[in-house]
């Protein structure tokens, strides 16, 4: 093992997957988003279990489009939106960036979700329109709270997935809770499209007006009966049909390309999601005297190890002697990020993030680490890591 590093992240891209990609570019001369992306969207939408799915360049561009999507169909009561602070840049900046007001919630003490009790405050002092939440590595948030939440306070809610891709309670796969989700199949992902993303939704006026906003705002792409209504609202006619934008929309689309990859590691995610669900319940037998991250679910499509250590830097530094790589519990606090810190003053208690922030350490899960693999990692992690919880 003296050799080998282990890094956070590996492809899942392999040789069949090339061979895809060659067996399409000899085949089509068409290369942009046509048949191949409808088809990735249909294929994941059955796995997922939700009714109508919208490939998009990036997980980012799925929030992005989310964002937009709400406030082009008047989904919304009013533009204030509960985000989580352990979240990513991505999870907050579309909010900024389109004009709402954003409240940072603090995380759950368990699943690092959003905690429901600081979240029922906010909810009744501000009332927000909306509220996302974050499945944090693999983890489920707490949606039979969130729900009755939800149904106390009347705000929609999104689910960002991007980091929990075949994760699985009782009820069907996390990303089917909400209104809509996004995905990410960025690199070293659950599954990857080199880049890319997906937003799925239940509701046909979401998809339709995520396929609209995905490109530039026009109607080429939306159901033919959602079409056809806004060409009768508008008075359009068969001349200007393809050049007339009904939303302000941007271009997150894809490629067919990418779609006829993200066919072939849609076949995979079964099972990344066992062997990722088998890593992580062996880390958690090796740590058992660390804190573990829980939720309740049948199964975890873990994305990484998560922990807290009293002295980070000392455990990072020692790892990356021996080619284990570790890195910030997601990117530790939000509020604390440079591109929010000086802008926001977010009144909430964020104690919990505050202590991901300072302590939050994760360590490597990916569906080519062997047991042997994790076991060493363990190993050497345990001969440095001084482990704390949170009061
Ligand atoms: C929670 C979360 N949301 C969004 C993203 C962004 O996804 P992408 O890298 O595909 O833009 C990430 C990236 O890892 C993420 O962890």
């Amino acid at each position: 093992m003296k050799n080998k590093r282990y890094n956070l992240a590996d492809s899942t891209i392999g040789p069949p997957d090339y061979k895809v990609m060659e067996n399409f570019l000899k085949a089509r001369k068409y290369l942009n988003q046509s048949v191949y992306t409808k088809n990735f969207e249909k294929k994941f939408s059955k796995f997922l279990g939700s009714k109508y799915s919208t490939f998009v360049n990036s997980g980012s561009s799925a929030n992005l489009l989310m964002a937009q999507v709400l406030l082009e169909g008047n989904f919304l009561k009013n533009k204030t939106v509960v985000l989580p602070s352990v979240s990513w840049s991505t999870t907050v900046s579309p909010f900024v960036q389109l004009g709402y007001k954003i409240i940072l919630c603090d995380c759950d003490k368990f699943n690092l979700g959003l905690c429901i009790n600081s979240l029922e405050r906010i909810c009744k002092k501000y009332k927000p329109g909306l509220v996302l939440v974050v499945n944090v590595l693999g983890h489920s948030n707490n949606f039979q709270k969130l729900k009755s939440l939800k149904r106390k306070y009347n705000f929609q809610l999104l689910e960002d997935n991007c980091e929990s891709l075949g994760s699985k309670t009782n009820k069907g796969r996390l990303g089917t809770i909400g209104l809509a989700s996004s995905h990410s199949f960025y690199y070293g992902h659950h599954i990857s499209t080199i880049e890319g993303g997906m937003i799925s939704t239940n509701d046909k006026k979401f998809y339709n007006l995520s396929l609209s906003i995905r490109s530039h705002g026009w109607a080429r792409d939306v159901q033919k009966k959602f079409r056809l209504n806004l060409e009768k609202k508008f008075k359009i006619d068969e001349f200007k049909s393809l050049f007339t934008f009904y939303y302000s929309g941007f271009n997150v689309r894809s490629t067919d390309l990418n779609a006829s990859l993200g066919i072939e590691q849609l076949k995979k995610i079964r099972k990344i999601s066992l062997i990722r669900q088998m890593n992580y319940n062996r880390y958690k037998k090796n740590l058992s005297t660390f804190w573990c991250q829980k939720s309740d679910l049948k199964i975890l499509s873990s994305f990484g190890y998560a922990t807290f250590v009293k002295n980070r830097l000392d455990v990072f530094k020692y790892l990356r002697k021996k080619k284990i790589q570790s890195r910030p519990l997601i990117c530790g606090n939000m509020a604390q990020q440079p591109f929010i810190k000086n802008k926001f003053k977010n009144k909430i208690n964020l104690n919990n993030a505050k202590f991901v922030d300072k302590y939050g350490i994760y360590l490597p899960n990916h569906a080519n680490l062997s047991k042997g693999d994790i076991d060493y990692i363990s190993e050497q992690f345990l001969k440095i890591a001084k482990p704390i919880f949170f009061s």
